[in-house]
């Protein structure tokens, strides 16, 4: 089934790769919209909610705290591996990921851009001091006991179902190097937007590929999608590895409706 897909990269040596959720469900972190492209998990926190309200910040952290073991066990898995062995192979200008995961670049990927940011990263939005999210775990669990032997279901961004527990007693940290700016995930929240020199970078990169190649995501979302948009303007093929619909199907030169793993892995044995 992937035979088209070898011809297709044959023809196409240097790679700007954009991957998605769909790179990380195997590895049990779930994505975040099903197969028709709908959203298919609770509201997610937004920007303004965050900054503006000092108790949606302790529910967003309490969430936090209780999915972050999920997050920091993940290791990568096969499609993570097969771009990294690509990348190695010289195939790859640029793996531009929107996952916050950091399982491509814990893969050997090294050309990679973090299009989201990373959860494994915390910064202080006042002095925007950045310090490792493992820290801040340990703190909130030193602030919060009880809370340790908690279980949680996983998801994307670290944070799990609080299944209606009272946290107004729930005592968040805040950044020690300005000493009281509040903390926030390293991660771009829907109401933000992308730092402006990941998407010059990004398009710079892309301007030194010869195709795109889309592995995992929905595009649903613009700040991955518009990247898809752009190689088509310039003239640049791309493909796609993805098992549901995606917001860029009549755009595509090649779409290979099947699991990223197998498909990676298929393009790695014929290399
Ligand atoms: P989505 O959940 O929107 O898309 C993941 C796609 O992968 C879906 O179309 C699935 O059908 C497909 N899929 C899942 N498992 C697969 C597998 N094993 N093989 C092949 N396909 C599979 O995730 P993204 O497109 O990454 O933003 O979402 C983009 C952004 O939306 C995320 O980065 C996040 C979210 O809001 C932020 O956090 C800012
Ligand atoms: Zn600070």
């Amino acid at each position: 089934a992937i035979e088209p897909l070898r011809g297709w990269l044959r023809r196409h040596p240097r790679l700007f790769v954009i991957t998605g959720a769909g790179c990380s469900t195997a590895v049990g972190i779930p994505d975040y919209r099903d197969e028709n492209g709908d959203w298919k998990r609770p509201q997610p926190v937004t920007y303004q909610a965050f900054m503006g309200d000092a108790a949606t910040r302790r529910r967003y952290w309490a969430r936090s705290l209780l999915g972050w073991p999920v997050m920091a066990r993940a290791r990568p898995g096969t499609a993570h591996r097969a771009l990294a062995q690509l990348e190695h192979a010289g195939r790859i200008e640029l793996l531009l990921t929107q996952n916050v995961d950091g399982l491509h670049h814990a893969a050997g990927s090294r050309r990679t851009l973090d299009l989201h940011g990373r959860v494994d990263t915390v910064r202080c939005m006042h002095c925007e001091a950045r310090s490792p999210r493992a820290i801040l775990q340990a703190e909130l669990l030193r602030r919060n006991p009880g809370w340790a032997q908690l279980q949680a279901a996983p998801a994307p961004d670290g944070d799990a179902d609080l299944q209606g527990r009272d946290l107004s007693g729930f005592d968040v940290p805040s950044c020690t190097h300005c000493g009281g700016g509040p903390l926030k995930p390293d991660v771009v929240f829907f109401g933000e937007n992308v730092p402006r020199e990941r998407v010059a970078a990004a398009h710079a990169a892309l301007a030194r590929s010869d195709a795109v190649l889309v592995a995992g995501s929905s595009l649903m979302v613009y700040s991955g999608y518009r990247f898809v948009q752009a190689a088509v303007r310039q003239g640049l093929p791309v493909a796609a590895i993805n098992q549901g619909r995606t917001r860029a199907d009549e755009l595509l030169a090649l779409k290979l409706a099947m699991d990223v793993d197998q498909a990676l892995q298929a393009v790695i044995d014929a290399l």
